[in-house]
């Protein structure tokens, strides 16, 4: 039998820190298989990073939220001869609002990618990241120290990547790396697919895709538990952890409240207004 080549395999690869993250990785000398649902755009990237003198990483279109998304990965991987020696789960979204407003069905589709793929793909593979002394870095968010009224089922999502990948760094010790990686905000497609009204985050906690791409890869080389880029982010979720649950519930439900502004959006049409 031949000998499958290893790769990093990233999710999201489409858009914002996970094209960072493909980038960063091709430019350690990782070759990368890319999964995200726009084809097309794992193709351009894969030509950028050709033309930047890199080996071509492979491309996969996977909608995560089906759920048999990870067979299709590991079939993926197994056409071309691959196994991952790194797994980067960073795929994602949120949505803005009051949870009973929103489309259940929508949030329900958070989940299954937030939570229900990332588990799955970092489970799926812990054979060969053993083998190969690899590692997972899974992407969750500040907004994971945190509840976050109106926009409830995103922060629960990113609480469950948090705790999850924490958990999972103690189980796997001295076998398979595990990084959970929590950045602040960052202009990307998260803010309008999430429905937010312009970008209203402070300066001050705001980083760039190459910032935290480039943290959340140090981080796992390094083998550490958890990282948060940015000093200013550092501090506000230590801070955090001071705070009255009460007064943190207040000002992130006031804070998100802002963020959707003025937009009026019904996401409502799969809600049963019975139940
Ligand atoms: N931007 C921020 O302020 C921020 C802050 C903290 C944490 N994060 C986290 O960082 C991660 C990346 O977000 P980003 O800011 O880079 O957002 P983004 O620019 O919107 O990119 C999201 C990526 O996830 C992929 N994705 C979404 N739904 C998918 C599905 N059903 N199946 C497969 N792929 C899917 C998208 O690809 P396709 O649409 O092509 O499928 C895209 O590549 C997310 O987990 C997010 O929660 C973001």
């Amino acid at each position: 039998m031949t000998e499958r080549r290893p790769v990093t395999l990233i999710t999201g690869a489409s858009a914002g820190i996970g094209a960072a993250l493909a980038r960063t990785f091709a430019r350690n000398g990782h070759e990368l298989m890319l999964v995200a649902r726009r084809e097309q755009r794992l193709h351009e990237l894969a030509d950028e990073i050709v033309a930047l003198g890199h080996r071509r990483p492979h491309c996969q279109p996977v909608d995560l939220v089906r759920h048999d998304a990870v067979e299709q990965v590991a079939a993926a991987m197994a056409r071309f001869g691959l196994e991952p020696e790194i797994v980067v789960n960073n795929a994602g979204f949120g949505l803005l609002g009051p949870a009973a407003t929103l489309g259940r069905d929508e949030q329900l589709a958070m989940v299954d990618v937030n939570v229900r793929a990332l588990t799955g793909l970092s489970l799926a593979f812990v054979g060969a990241l053993e083998r190969r002394r690899g590692g997972i870095l899974n992407v969750a968010s500040v907004a994971a120290f945190l509840p976050g009224p109106n926009m409830a089922v995103y922060y629960a999502t990113k609480a469950y990547v948090l705790s999850f990948s924490e958990a999972l760094h103690w189980e796997l010790r001295g076998r398979v790396r595990v990084t959970v990686l929590c950045p602040g905000p960052v202009p990307t497609e998260f803010q309008a697919r999430a429905g937010f009204a312009g970008n209203p985050n402070p300066d001050l906690l705001t980083q760039s895709a190459d910032q935290v791409a480039e943290a959340g890869y140090r981080a796992l080389q390094q083998g550490r538990r958890r990282v948060v880029p940015g000093v200013a982010n550092r501090v506000t979720t230590a801070i955090m952890r001071f705070l009255p649950r009460r007064l943190l519930l207040d000002s992130v439900g006031r804070y998100n409240r802002k963020r959707y502004g003025s937009i009026e959006r019904n996401r409502s049409g799969d809600r049963d207004p019975a139940v």
